[in-house]
């Protein structure tokens, strides 16, 4: 039997191409055999009478003969040996191995705990069995010159009955053949013959009773198949009881995998209490969990790509789990801390009555909160009120219900009451009410993997007057006292209790704006008079609403760190603000003008996709770029490796400094329908050059919560197209000055423009960003000190500079602890 755990001839780690292909190689072409020339017959000539010399006879085997016979003997070898090596080469180059790992549910056999031990006959015999019949099934189909062999890797019971059995299959296709990775999985389901009589999934494979909807075959690199010697086969019954995964490595590399099973009807539940890997968006490190016995791609749960210290559990959907950790470079500190688990399977959903009492009452959750919920989740809860006027209130946690549009969910369907709406991850709450005192509500998983668990609280709310009196309902649909609106305070989470609010700032008087605590020394002249900005260099107690100056003296204003103002007497909260730029070099600009000057922005980078200019970003630190979170949406987006930054250009193409980016880190509550959090971080495989400061320099990320105000001038700039109809971007830097636009205004002309975004423009349309923009700052110049700051970066808009419809730019302010989470040289 041969197995892949590397100690096979054919065991995929060590089974390159070249030792394939041996087997595979064509005879060579007979060489022309080179005829000895003819010679002229020689005359005969006279008889000559040989005078017999008397010769000593020399024996054969003397020394001369037998250092001649080793030295040929030496040639031949060297020869064969060379002739052997070449044809090795040549075929391994001209030669690639594909290599499958999938698995199927025999239905009709029972397992015997003897199929754990590889060698035991009973597992010889199944793997046998089937290994002959993927024989048939590929030896016998449009593969069959491809077709190496098929390798039962393990054998397991589950939760369905039956077997379920993992393999790995290898083919051998000539290089410049374009192989069908698909039609391998086709073949074999194609191979299945189902009854459409007896209506079950189950068919006959070859006289195998195998079930249909159990078969997955996806493609695998061959080294996934193999970890040499760190490889755990883990089996636990005990229900809850915690069963440690601990491997660390203080020095040098590791590649470990864990099968985890179960007992038969339970499920696997992993928590990872700590991990330490290189962030790199799991290119070299990576911890990967599989809801199979083997790296099959498509029945992936999760993949961390970061180091982690706060505890994630995972649940199975079966009795059987992977876990792979890949850390392959040698460094400091590697290693994962966690265990796992054996639980019961667990109902989702049931049947509530709510109160008559309003109010929130009881909460609902995902299955297995608070770990991740596994896909194919379903789960369906029934609420009753007692009486008709009272409907039902759900309130989610950092999570959203929106009506579902065309486009499919990614975090959650719901169904209330027969309308359809998709879930999404957000930083707040939200609440939402179902006017009826019947609710059938119904989630479901869109998600291939798992996803973040979910708590939701219910109870009833008074139909007829959804907030209590005196209170203003948020677009969150939380409620909020009335007398909090327009106060400043983002109450609604949303910012919805401050719109809409009069473009007029408060025309403060000392009771006034003492009473309204944010404005105060926040930096921003709130009032009309600008009172609140006075006297706001005492000294007071330090705590986390100051700023701790040099010599430990406190500063009221929280956000003092490099906003232009020297706070603190010694001036600590200047200090080593790197992003400083003055006006100075900027006189020259032509206000209105659309080519810039050379150097005249020297944060504006342009990211490349595999060799083209794709989007923009900004240069915020030595590493690290700002840019929008949707130029990185996808599976071949999101990778860092096909990205280049160009930094110090003027001229599309022709940059100071190119690097290839290492990591992104796309927010993780982007919202690819409606754009919310379009921000992402990216970090460059190679920082930039001090001496480079001429032409690349970073800007300022604007203070937390930097209030930004209607009227302000900014600017935008970057290589996208300069109209909706042009087909390409332009070759030289584009610049064009934008007005900040009232928030009230851009919510009413857009509908959804979220607090995470920020509109700017000019109202007759005609300056704005377009495609190819995107990602790229918007810059405004403080007054106060001349530094530029990230005010906004490129998100979206209706068509490009559109009378009436501004572009919409990511609200950095909103985004300064989440920068600080992975750029914190920039505090
Ligand atoms: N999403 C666009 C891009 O891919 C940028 C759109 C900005 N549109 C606007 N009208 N401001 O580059």
């Amino acid at each position: 039997m041969e197995k892949p755990n590397c100690d096979d001839s054919a065991k995929p780690a060590d089974l390159n191409v070249s030792n394939i292909s041996v087997q595979m190689v064509t005879p060579p072409e007979k060489l022309p055999v080179r005829k000895p020339p003819r010679r002229p017959p020689r005359k005969p000539i006279g008889k000559v009478k040989l005078k017999k010399k008397k010769v000593k006879k020399v024996p054969f085997w003397n020394i001369q003969n037998k250092i001649i016979l080793f030295t040929a003997f030496l040639i031949i070898l060297a020869v064969i040996t060379w002739t052997l090596l070449w044809l090795h080469i040549s075929q391994s180059e001209s030669k690639d191995a594909f290599y499958f790992v999938g698995l199927f549910r025999i239905a009709n056999i029972e397992f015997l705990p003897e199929y754990r031990q590889k060698e035991s006959r009973e597992f010889l015999s199944v793997a046998q069995n089937v290994q002959q019949v993927m024989n048939l099934v590929y030896t016998t189909s449009a593969f069959s010159k491809f077709y190496k062999k098929s390798v039962v890797a393990d054998v397991s019971n589950n939760n369905e009955g039956g077997l379920l059995v993992h393999f790995w299959l290898v083919f051998v296709v000539p290089h410049a053949k374009v192989f069908c990775e698909e039609c391998v999985a086709a073949i074999l389901k194609d191979s299945i013959q189902t009854s459409i009589v007896n209506r079950t999934s189950v068919g006959s494979l070859q006289g195998l009773a195998v079930d249909m909807d159990s078969v997955v075959l996806n493609g695998v690199s061959s080294f996934k198949l193999c970890y040499k010697g760190c490889a755990h086969d883990l089996y636990a019954d005990h229900p809850f009881q915690h069963f440690p995964l601990e491997i660390s490595a203080t020095s040098g590399h590791l590649m470990c995998h864990f099968k985890l099973t179960a007992s038969v009807g339970y499920l696997i539940r992993l928590s990872i209490v700590s991990l330490q890997i290189e962030a790199d968006n799991c290119i070299t490190d990576s911890l990967t969990i599989y809801d199979s016995l083997m790296p099959i791609k498509s029945t992936i749960l999760y993949r961390i790509c970061e180091p982690t210290r706060s505890l994630m559990s995972f649940v199975s959907t079966n009795n059987l789990m992977l876990v792979t950790f890949k850390s392959p470079r040698v460094r400091k500190l590697s290693g994962i801390r966690g265990y796992f688990e054996v639980i019961p399977e667990e109902k989702c959903g049931s049947t509530i009555l709510a109160k008559e009492s309003i109010g929130f009452e009881g909460k609902i959750s995902s299955p297995y909160f608070p770990s991740y919920y596994p896909p194919k989740c379903k789960c369906t809860w029934k609420f009753q009120t007692p009486l008709p006027s009272l409907g039902i209130a759900l309130k989610f946690h950092n999570y959203t219900i929106t009506k579902k549009n065309m486009k499919g969910c990614d975090h959650g369907w719901w169904e209330i009451n027969e309308h359809m709406y998709c879930g999404s991850y957000i930083d707040h709450q939200t609440v939402f009410r179902i006017a009826s005192s019947v609710g059938h509500v119904q989630l479901q998983c869109s998600s291939r993997l798992s996803d973040k668990p979910l708590l939701v609280e219910y109870g009833s709310y008074n139909i007829s007057q959804p907030c209590p009196a005196r209170h203003f309902r948020c677009s969150t649909g939380l409620c909020v006292p009335q007398a909090r609106r327009c106060d400043g305070i983002n109450d609604c989470f949303d910012e919805s209790d401050e719109l809409f609010c009069g473009m007029l700032k408060p025309a403060c008087n000392v009771s006034a704006f003492q009473s309204q605590a944010p404005l105060v020394c926040d930096g921003f002249r709130d009032c009309e008079d600008g009172q609140d900005e006075e006297n706001c260099t005492q000294r007071i107690p330090c705590n986390n609403q100051t700023f701790k100056c040099g010599n430990d003296v406190c500063f009221k204003k929280k956000n003092a760190k490099c906003d232009g103002t020297v706070d603190c007497p010694d001036g600590s909260d200047e200090k080593g603000c790197s992003c400083s730029r003055t006006a100075s070099s900027l006189l020259h600009r032509i206000i209105g003008g659309s080519d810039t000057q050379e150097g005249g922005w020297p944060w504006q980078v342009s990211l490349h996709f595999v060799g083209s200019a794709y989007c923009g970003a900004s240069v915020i630190s030595r590493e690290w770029l700002l840019s929008a979170a949707h130029c990185f949406q996808g599976s071949r987006l999101s990778d860092p490796r096909p990205w280049t930054a160009h930094l110090g250009m003027y001229i599309q193409g022709n940059a100071k400094f190119v690097s290839p980016v290492r990591r992104i880190v796309v927010h993780e509550y982007y919202n690819s329908q409606t754009f919310d959090y379009d921000i992402a971080l990216l970090q460059l495989s190679t920082a930039w050059p001090e001496n480079m400061k001429q032409l690349i320099q970073p800007i300022c990320i604007p203070p937390l919560g930097q209030k930004v105000h209607s009227g302000e001038k900014c600017w935008i700039t970057g290589w996208g197209r300069r109209n909706e109809a042009d087909s390409k971007g332009s070759t030289i830097l584009q610049q064009a000055e934008v007005e900040l636009i009232d928030q009230t205004l851009c919510v009413s002309t857009y509908g959804i423009v979220t607090a995470r975004m920020l509109c700017a423009g000019v109202m007759s349309g005609k300056r704005d960003a377009c495609k190819g923009d995107s990602g790229g700052p918007l810059s405004c110049q403080r007054k106060s000190d001349g530094k530029w700051i990230l005010t906004g970066i490129v998100s979206w808009g209706r068509g490009c500079g559109r009378a009436d419809f501004p572009g919409v730019y990511t609200r950095v302010s909103n985004f300064v602890p989440w920068i600080h989470r992975y750029v914190p040289s920039l505090l």
